[in-house]
């Protein structure tokens, strides 16, 4: 039987601009291509984890209109099992994404449905919670679902993940003890800790803090530096393998539905972190948010360049 992971978050829509560079605030440019494309860092993680491997079951909500429509279609087309994704009356969250010649990306999201997801519809489906492996939660949808489902995760003895994105603020602190992992980037380790993280050894200290305040492991998200683990006994540096980006949106959610998908599976911390950035780094390769996602045979087909 594959391992079962559940993740509680957001569907979103995305509007996708490339253009030369980001604009500046006032400006007009002219862009050179878009696209719709399913994405929301929940469901890009729930996609994440079932093209990885893993059996999936996606809590979220999408709003009675046609992106709410693509956004389950999208998941069911990977067998993600979608019983707890109710459809509600708002519009389907989306996110307004640019992304430039350098493959970097800023992007706004509306939550519009994602903010129907109560803790007492995720209570609704507590059944689909007592079923996971491992449980994965994200910032995208709101607070005080994302803390019941934290608690609920613990009590139920599960594998409990936190993706603190996007964060801007330091976390409830009674979150911490619910959590198994946190796995923030840069700047989410930064607004957390309240510490500056911009290199190896600034990530470092931040993990540390945020062991501190009681998270149980940390993992930070480096981008082409690859990631910081860190336990309250030890502090390692994975490298991410080199690869050519075009797209780095959802390089973040591959990574934790990868790693997620791959300790569900049995695997140990360090391989499944080695796991989650090769997934990630081949995502990068490629454009969109779900469609940039590989799957398990690329993942270990995959050879350093
Ligand atoms: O992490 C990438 C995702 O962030 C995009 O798919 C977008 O929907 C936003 O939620």
């Amino acid at each position: 039987m594959p391992a079962k992971v559940v993740v509680i978050g957001s569907l979103n829509m995305d509007l996708v601009t490339r253009a030369p560079r980001l604009p500046r605030g006032g400006e007009t440019l002219i862009g050179q291509s878009f696209a719709t494309v399913s994405g929301g860092k929940g469901a890009n993680q729930a996609v994440a984890a079932a093209r990885l491997g893993a059996q999936v079951s996606m809590v979220g909500c999408v709003g009675r209109d046609a992106y709410g429509e693509a956004l389950r279609d999208a998941l069911l087309a990977e067998q993600i099992d979608c019983q707890a994704v109710s459809t509600v009356d708002d519009s389907s969250g989306v996110a307004l994404i640019v992304v430039d010649d350098n493959s970097q990306n800023a992007i706004v999201i509306v939550a519009g449905a994602n903010g129907a997801l109560t803790p007492a519809l995720v209570g609704c489906f507590d059944s689909v919670l007592q079923a996971a492996d491992v449980i994965i939660c994200q910032l995208e949808v709101p607070d005080a679902t994302v803390g019941h489902a934290l608690k609920r995760g613990r009590e139920l003895g599960k594998t409990v993940i936190l993706n603190p994105a996007p964060a801007s603020r330091p976390l409830p602190a009674h979150w911490y003890a619910n959590i198994d992992y946190l796995i923030p980037n840069e700047s989410e380790a930064s607004a957390l800790s309240g510490l500056p993280v911009d290199s190896r050894q600034t990530a470092q200290v931040a993990a540390t803090r945020l062991i501190e305040m009681g998270a149980g492991k940390v993992i930070i998200t480096l981008g082409a530096e690859g990631s910081l683990f860190a336990d309250g006994q030890r502090l390692e540096h994975f490298p991410a393998p080199l690869v050519k980006a075009v797209d780095t949106t959802a390089a973040g959610d591959t990574f934790v539905g990868g790693f997620a998908a791959a300790l569900a599976s049995g695997k140990s911390e360090a391989e499944a972190i080695r796991f989650g950035q090769v997934a990630a780094a081949l995502s990068v390769t490629r454009a969109g948010a779900q469609p940039s996602i590989p799957t398990l045979g690329e993942v270990q087909a995959f050879k350093t360049p």
